[in-house]
């Protein structure tokens, strides 16, 4: 689990008010036309998930829920990208709960453990068509590197953060500097 002032993003479960609010947000047509159709039942879904999680520490998915007033605003996905041994990060909102930040803030959370976990470098998949994505990519400092067609066998614009551990100047790599 991982906490915020604002959120708490926590695993999935099987609970009825969890499974319909994935199947919610997976239906929605904002997200049809951006990501595709469910292709699996819901419930196997948060299955996949755990047991992706406990087979990798460094994956993370999770449903963001307000701390405020326990509403699921969507779902954040800290995971291996197909074939590689890199991580990319995603987030899926609800409508109701667009436009407060809480993407950005997931995804930062998310990014921020597994860069405390070791993890180098963290990429984002993102439509060229799905400019509000993008623009969480960009509110969480994260370069653009271009178009693929690496993955999916689909069109993305390509993300891409390093640790900053690992970044030339860094504090955390600077040790006179971390020390003063
Ligand atoms: C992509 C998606 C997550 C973006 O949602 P979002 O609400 O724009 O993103 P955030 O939660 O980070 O919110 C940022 C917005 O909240 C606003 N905001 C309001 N209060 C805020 C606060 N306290 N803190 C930060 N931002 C705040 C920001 O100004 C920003 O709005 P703007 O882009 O108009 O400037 C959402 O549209 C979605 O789920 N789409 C469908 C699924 C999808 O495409 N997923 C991505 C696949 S790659």
């Amino acid at each position: 689990m991982l906490e915020s002032d604002r959120l708490v993003l926590r695993p999935w479960t099987h609970r009825p008010d969890d499974i319909d609010r994935l199947a919610d947000l997976y239906a929605q047509p904002s997200h049809v036309r951006f990501l595709g159709a469910m292709r699996e039942p819901v419930g196997r879904m948060v299955d996949n998930w755990s047991a992706h999680m406990a087979a990798d520490p460094r994956e993370f998915i999770a449903a963001i829920e307000v701390r405020k007033t326990g509403v699921v605003a969507g779902t954040v996905l800290y995971n291996l990208l197909p074939g590689e041994h890199h991580m990319e990060v995603g987030w899926r909102l609800h409508p109701d709960s667009e436009g407060h930040g809480y993407a950005t803030e997931a995804g930062h959370m998310v990014i921020e453990r597994g860069f405390r976990l070791g993890v180098p470098e963290v990429f984002a998949l993102v439509v060229p068509k799905n400019i509000r994505s993008q623009r969480v990519c960009r509110r969480l400092g994260m370069a653009h590197l271009g178009r693929t067609t690496r993955y999916h066998a689909t069109e993305y614009e390509l993300f891409h953060l390093v640790s900053p551990r690992l970044r030339p100047n860094s504090v955390a790599r600077t040790p006179q500097r971390a020390r003063s």
